[in-house]
């Protein structure tokens, strides 16, 4: 691909705009299958905006840190919104790291204009742009308290950060991978990139540092995450959520169909009473008119529990089903219950139903089918 890059800043264009410009060009430019092995679709702008504006940090020097940062849309989104809340931020430390060596140059060209901008307001902007691997570099982080000793001989890293803001890549790894190797902390199951993007990142942040991920929900349930959640959430505790109740209209630039969640959490102590504020939007076309609803972090999720399942209930509907379900005392298997989310093969059970009713001979149990299964109904 020819590294010069012909796209010049519009006058008075907002980074965070000319960065999105310089994200559509480059998509445009590689292969489905490079976006796939990267694990690269970039983050539109209003949904840069989005997180952006779940920062309430207010400081006169700030630390930002922006793993996987693409054309660094979701750094230059933040500035902007920290530029427009606060008048008196003096200097910016910004710390991004992007593997891809060929979107390199871009990410450069957008931080060099950020640097301008940001500039002629003021604010002074020290930005380091690593080519190197963000959790090959950072995993060691995970070992810190675990093995202090060995933590020490590994080289020094950068930690304290007061922002950590990404959309990292999404796809599974293997149990071989040097990644899975070094992040074992995180690992329960075949893992996702993602998520050991955003273990490493807690553990990064400075005490009251703010955490703000765009990711797949997958993270919230399932024995995969379990090690993951186990982590997270004693590290960091939940401020704000937002969901898209819509596949399609997210990414859809990129076609990508994961169910994504914005997640916004915060390095300090555990409060089991703290208000957590859930929002919901249908896609990007009414995200900043959302549904809000609040919690207390206890109802969304069990701290004590095995699995820290993470509860997301956006409607009155899913905040209902999920207190009746809390309100229940038992488990299926107490009553010798059995459940698979499998379909029921019925020519494979037959060993098992009756021709005949042949009561007080037999245990009969009835053979449920899908349309005796309405929800939260058994007819
Ligand atoms: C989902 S894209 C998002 C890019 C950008 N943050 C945005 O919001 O538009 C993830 C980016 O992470 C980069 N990446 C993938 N694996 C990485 C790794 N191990 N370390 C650093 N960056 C990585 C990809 O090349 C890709 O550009």
């Amino acid at each position: 691909m020819n590294k010069t890059i012909n796209i010049q800043a519009f006058n008075q264009e907002l980074p965070s705009d000319f960065a999105d410009r310089l994200g559509i060009y480059y998509t445009q430019q590689v292969t489905t299958s490079h976006k796939k092995i990267n694990g690269q679709f970039f983050t539109p702008n209003p949904i840069a905006k989005l997180l952006a504006s779940f920062c309430k940090l207010s400081k006169t020097r700030i630390k930002i840190l922006d793993p996987g940062c693409g054309t660094s849309i979701l750094s230059c989104a933040l500035v902007e919104h920290l530029i427009e809340s606060q008048k008196a931020i003096e200097t910016i430390d910004l710390v991004a790291y992007e593997t891809d060596s060929e979107l390199i140059p871009y990410s450069k060209k957008t931080l060099d204009y950020l640097k301008d901008w940001l500039l002629n307001r003021g604010t002074q902007l020290n930005y380091t742009l690593h080519s190197t691997d963000f959790v090959l570099e950072n995993a060691p982080v995970l070992k810190e308290n675990i093995q202090p000793n060995l933590f020490k001989k590994t080289k020094s890293i950068n930690k304290n950060f007061d922002i950590i803001i990404s959309n990292p890549p999404y796809f599974k790894l293997s149990k071989n991978d040097k990644r899975v190797i070094a992040s074992q902390e995180l690992v329960s199951g075949q893992p996702n990139i993602y998520s050991i993007f955003m273990g490493i990142a807690a553990k990064l942040l400075s005490e009251n540092g703010e955490l703000i991920f765009i990711t797949p929900r997958s993270f919230a349930s399932g024995n995969y995450f379990r090690a993951f959640r186990e982590m997270f959430f004693n590290t960091v505790q939940i401020d704000k959520i937002h969901l898209f109740n819509s596949r399609k209209d997210t990414f859809n630039r990129d076609s990508v169909l994961q169910e994504t969640v914005v997640i916004k959490a915060i390095r300090e102590e555990i409060n089991l009473n703290k208000k957590v504020y859930i929002s919901s939007s249908t896609g990007i076309k009414d995200i900043f008119e959302p549904s809000i609803k609040y919690f207390n972090v206890s109802k969304l999720i069990d701290l004590n529990s095995m699995h820290k399942i993470l509860h997301l209930p956006t409607s009155d509907k899913e905040e209902n089903v999920l207190s009746l379900i809390s309100s229940w005392k038992n488990v299926l298997a107490d009553f010798n219950i059995k459940i698979s989310t499998g379909p029921v093969v019925s020519f494979r059970a037959l060993d098992f139903i009756q021709n005949n009713y042949e009561n007080e001979t037999v245990f009969l149990s009835p053979l449920f089918w899908l349309q005796n299964v309405n929800k939260m109904v058994l007819e």
